[in-house]
């Protein structure tokens, strides 16, 4: 690794990410699947490959420039990465756990909260945005954020939109209450930079309202002092699943909520439209903010271009991209 000079060994067919991550380099990344970017790199001498194709989030122009994303590529000889590497404090190295599902609550028709409990005296070191895989048979995974912080843990909570006929979220209804599943976390890089101190922007388009519920929960259990403005994009009023937005806008003088509905009923007295529209109308000048964003892919691509063409810089952007799991692709890379 440039320029860090770190040395990591391949198992066969492991991606470079995935290599990095079980030797304790920490690289940043989001999907694991080839379409949000996060993961990126440049091969700067050796060559890699995809064996399941090239990835969606680089065009073949980038490839052949030595661009490579990491999640997905693995190398075909020894070679030299240049990448952004995260600090060693911040390394939480994911472990798998069995974990019982202890309730099933409907948020919305198409909504369903899952409690999951651990063994006792099991913990999982967590940062609030942070999301887990859960591990489903037939060596598939799917990944859900966790919508509570590490210091509510009495139950890991996912908000889980169901997908009709999703592997997983499509077979909900018949998950019976106490039968134990097995998850892998944590995951991902989505969390709040309180050290920045900045103004922020939050941005959720349906269930990406569970990582930053879980941040929104880490900030004002700390006292947590700079503004914090949240948009929630949703296709209706019903789809905003969860009231405890506007209870914290009332009770918190920093923080301010604005629900966005895509379709509107025609008595709706708030803002319509896209989500991430709103928010540049509301912040033309997005330059001293930090903005993080959790949602479906259409909503994260169509934020982070029009973000950074309105001066946004690159390092105040963090987002979790809901990246579908790519048919046919088991394993730690789906
Ligand atoms: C980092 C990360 C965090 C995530 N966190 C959450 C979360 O907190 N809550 C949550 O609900 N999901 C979350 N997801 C998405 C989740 O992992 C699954 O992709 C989703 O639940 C669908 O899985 P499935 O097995 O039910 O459907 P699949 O069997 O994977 O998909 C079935 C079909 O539906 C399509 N499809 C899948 N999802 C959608 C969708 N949302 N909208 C439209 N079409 C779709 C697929 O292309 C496929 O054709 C997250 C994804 C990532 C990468
Ligand atoms: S493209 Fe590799 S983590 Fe998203």
């Amino acid at each position: 690794m440039a320029p860090s000079g770190h040395q990591i060994q391949l198992e066969e067919n492991e991606s470079i990410l995935d290599a990095a991550l079980r030797q304790g380099v920490m690289l940043p990344y989001s999907c694991r699947g080839g379409s949000c970017g996060a993961c990126e790199g440049r091969v700067l001498c050796g060559a890699v490959d995809y064996p399941n194709g090239k990835p969606e989030a680089i065009t073949a122009e980038q490839a052949a420039a030595g661009v490579a994303l990491l999640c997905q590529a693995r190398a075909k000889v020894d070679c030299t990465v240049q990448v952004c590497e995260l600090g060693g404090e911040e390394a939480v190295p994911p472990r798998v756990l069995p974990a019982r599902l202890m309730k099933k609550t409907r948020l919305a028709h198409d909504v369903m909260q899952l409690d999951l409990q651990l063994p006792p005296n099991q913990r999982l070191q967590f940062r609030a945005g942070q999301y887990i895989d859960l591990l489903l048979p037939g060596g598939k995974r799917r990944s859900f954020s966790l919508a509570n912080p590490p210091e509510h843990d009495d139950a890991l909570q996912l908000h889980v939109r169901e997908v009709p006929e999703g592997y997983f979220s499509g077979q909900l209804e018949g998950l019976r209450e106490k039968s134990v599943l097995r998850l892998e976390g944590p995951h991902g890089q989505f969390w709040l930079r309180s050290e920045h101190q900045r103004p922020a922007v939050f941005i959720a388009g349906g269930t990406g309202y569970a990582p930053l519920r879980a941040m929104l929960m880490q900030a004002f259990d700390a006292g947590y002092e700079p503004p914090i403005h949240l948009f929630w994009g949703v296709r209706s009023e019903q789809d905003l699943y969860s009231k405890e937005a506007e209870i914290w806008a009332a009770q918190h003088k920093g923080f301010s909520f604005t629900p966005v509905l895509s379709e509107p009923d025609s008595d709706w007295q708030g803002r319509s439209g896209w989500v991430h529209k709103t928010v540049l109308d509301s912040y033309p000048a997005l330059q001293g903010f930090d903005v993080y964003m959790a949602g479906p892919p259409p909503m994260i691509e169509a934020a982070k271009s029009e973000f950074l063409a309105a001066g946004l810089p690159q390092d105040q952007l963090f987002f979790d991209s809901f990246e579908y799991a790519a048919a046919g692709v088991t394993g730690s890379s789906s």
